[in-house]
Parts: C-alpha cells; sequence; structure tokens
C-alpha cells in the first residue's frame, strides 16, 4: 500500500450534507474512505472505457426449456476469443437457471460477449459487472477455460 497523503477540498455545504447523508446510508464511517471507493469506481470506467485487459463477471438468468438456449449459450462461449476464467450454474427452480461467467480479456470484447449472452432468446435477466484491480492486467493469450459443463439436467 502506498503513503497516504491529506488534501483539502473546498465544496458547497449543500452539497457536502447530502453526501454525508448517501455515505451514512451506505454503512461509510467516514468520508475518506467514500472519496476513496468514488475515486477507485471512476477509474473502472476509465479503465473499461480505454479498452484495457481488464475482468468482470456476467450474471445471466434464463428458462433452461427455451427451444435452442443452451446450444447458442454454448456456442457463443465456444466463440468468445476472450478468457472465460470459471463459471458457475445454479438451478434456481423448476424452471430458472441462473449462471455466473468470470470472464478477462478486453473492456470492449467483454461488452460484446455479454451483450450476446443477454440477448439471446430465453435470457430473462443479464448484467456485467465490471471490475478491475487498480493495476495493469496481464494479458493471458485467449486460451479457454474447460471447467463448464457443456449439458446438464434438471428434474
Ligand atoms: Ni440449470
Amino acid at each position: 500500500m502506498s503513503e497516504l497523503v491529506r488534501f483539502g477540498v473546498s465544496i458547497e455545504a449543500e452539497l457536502l450534507k447530502q453526501f454525508d447523508r448517501e455515505i451514512e446510508k451506505k454503512g461509510y464511517t467516514n468520508r475518506s474512505e467514500a472519496i476513496r471507493d468514488l475515486i477507485r469506481d471512476q477509474i473502472v470506467t476509465q479503465e473499461w472505457a480505454s479498452d484495457q485487459e481488464t475482468v468482470g463477471t456476467i450474471t445471466i438468468v434464463y428458462d433452461h426449456h427455451t427451444r435452442d438456449l443452451s446450444a447458442n449459450l454454448t456456442h457463443l462461449q465456444h466463440s468468445f476469443s476472450g478468457d472465460i476464467k470459471s463459471v458457475l450454474h445454479i438451478h434456481l427452480d423448476h424452471t430458472n437457471c441462473l449462471e455466473v461467467l468470470v470472464v478477462q480479456g478486453k473492456g470492449k470484447l467483454l461488452q460484446e460477449f455479454a451483450d450476446q449472452l443477454v440477448s439471446v432468446r430465453g435470457v430473462k435477466h443479464g448484467k456485467l459487472t465490471m471490475t478491475t484491480t487498480g493495476d495493469a492486467i496481464p494479458t493471458k493469450g485467449g486460451h479457454h477455460a474447460h471447467g463448464q459443463k457443456h449439458e446438464h439436467t434438471h428434474k
């Protein structure tokens, strides 16, 4: 961890009051940590926008009874030129599956991949969470994790 520095900020009293109310609701005990988190969040957004190597998770919920859906999702995952680190699959109930994919690659590639998965017919909801370590993530030449099952059975 690098050295901590202090700096002064000029801000309208009313804006600061609003900020304090918001961060209290979120459970922050001090402004410094809240401001650090805001800055880090901004850095994540910048990293993704600048198309650097990065990491994220894609969460999708789908009805596995939908015709061709499993084949379509599997096909997309095999065609993906980034890196799928891990896939978590949960049979939520009789019809619905929840899948979380941990992905690594260039920001735009990951966004494109998430859009493709979410737009498959039968996928009810999906979301890409962009994150970062804050340091440059080393590129892992496009190999493909094969931990995921291609077929699964449902009760
Ligand atoms: Ni399932």
